[in-house]
């Protein structure tokens, strides 16, 4: 429970009510400790509520469903979308973008689609948190929520797919669909910036430069396929123009969500078609310089939320990416931890120890 901004999650019980209509319980056996979350937890994002339940990238069983529930039974293994697929808006039936418009507005508020919540604690309702709230044993989720993938995906990597590393994978493969034998730049080797490396490997570049401030973050981006990893500096952007020819690279992808290093991931994208795709969060209020002058001779800008991933269609894919053994996530998982630890998990995060605390739940 987030009781307060700015103090540590208080690990207790509260109750949780059955599924409605549309919904799912969901017994969570693995979930991530995000950036999203230590934010939210701190008290510097301004939509921030509390109390609440935190998480959102989790893995687990659907338990008990809802009236009118098809698409998963009890049994089924699942990961939770913070970004749903409703596949009936207008969002949904086109393939131009991820964003799903049936239950924005509810989620937003903490609440779930019929304007209530199924969490509370002495009849107080508690609000959801990104319409997941997966730092818990158990959590009531809407169904177009909830990714089905194989039973065979261990739960601890397939909770990586709820955020991160989809988001990665998704901007090079949907968004930019990086081109084989083409120049990538990925600013940033986090989860967002490793998948970001992953999938412009899968799509079969040439030459993937991953810039970052660790050097250790850099030898996991190499893992991933980065063929250069660069320390980064403010000389980054003339490096890139200097090995291609003065040109710059055919895709740059911007994940670390500090605008100077978007400007520099605008700048360093290639004159003529270079594509420049944002896929960090910056900081509400915040705004990325550009000089026109880079847009007019060709370069592009573009955004990516979720990596442009229809969540029940593709996670379900890119979970099979790794069960093919077409992508390795065990060196994401940095420390695996239990509930009661999920403040150590903010802790390690807050130190940039490792990729990835993930928390598993024993039955
Ligand atoms: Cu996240
Ligand atoms: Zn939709």
């Amino acid at each position: 429970m987030l009781e307060e901004f700015g103090a540590p999650l208080n690990v207790t019980d509260v109750e949780l009510a059955e599924p409605r209509t549309g919904e799912v319980l969901v017994r969570l056996e693995a979930c991530g400790v995000c950036h999203t979350d230590m934010y939210t937890a701190s008290g510097a994002d301004p939509s921030g509520y509390a109390p609440t339940v935190l998480g959102h990238e989790g893995a687990g069983i659907v338990e008990q469903v809802g009236e009118g529930v098809r698409s998963v039974s009890p049994g089924n293994r699942v990961v939770t979308l913070f970004s749903p697929q409703c596949r009936e808006c207008e969002h949904c039936r086109s393939p131009k973008t991820n964003l799903c418009l049936a239950i924005r507005d509810q989620q937003n508020l903490g609440y779930l689609p019929d304007g209530t919540t199924r969490l509370s604690r002495g009849g107080d309702p508690i609000r959801h948190f990104m319409g997941t709230s997966t730092f818990a044993q158990y959590t009531v989720m809407p169904e177009i929520a909830l990714a089905r993938v194989s039973s065979e995906a261990p739960p601890d990597r397939a909770c990586l797919f709820a955020c991160g590393l989809s988001t990665g994978l998704g901007a090079a493969i949907n968004t930019a669909q990086v081109e084989a034998g083409s120049t990538c730049v990925v600013f940033g080797a986090g989860m967002v910036g490793l998948g970001a490396v992953a999938g412009c490997r899968l799509r079969g570049a040439e030459r993937i430069i991953c810039v970052d401030l660790s050097a250790d973050r850099l030898e996991l981006a190499r893992g991933q396929g980065a063929t250069d990893g660069w320390i980064g500096s403010p000389d980054t952007v003339a490096r890139v123009l200097e090995e291609t020819g003065g040109f710059g690279a055919d895709y740059t992808f911007e994940a670390t969500g500090l605008v100077d290093v978007m400007r520099q991931a605008v700048e360093s994208a290639r004159m003529g078609w270079g594509l420049c795709t944002i896929a960090g969060v910056a900081g509400k209020g915040e705004t990325l310089d550009i000089v026109p002058r880079l847009l007019i001779t060709g370069r592009r800008v573009c955004g990516s939320s979720f990596g442009g991933v229809k969540g029940r269609d593709q996670v379900p894919q890119l979970v099979q990416l790794y069960l093919d053994g077409d992508l390795n996530v065990d060196p994401f998982i940095s420390h695996r931890i239990g509930l009661d630890e999920v403040n150590r998990g903010f802790e390690l995060m807050e130190r940039q120890d490792g990729i990835r605390s993930v928390i598993t739940f024993d039955r």
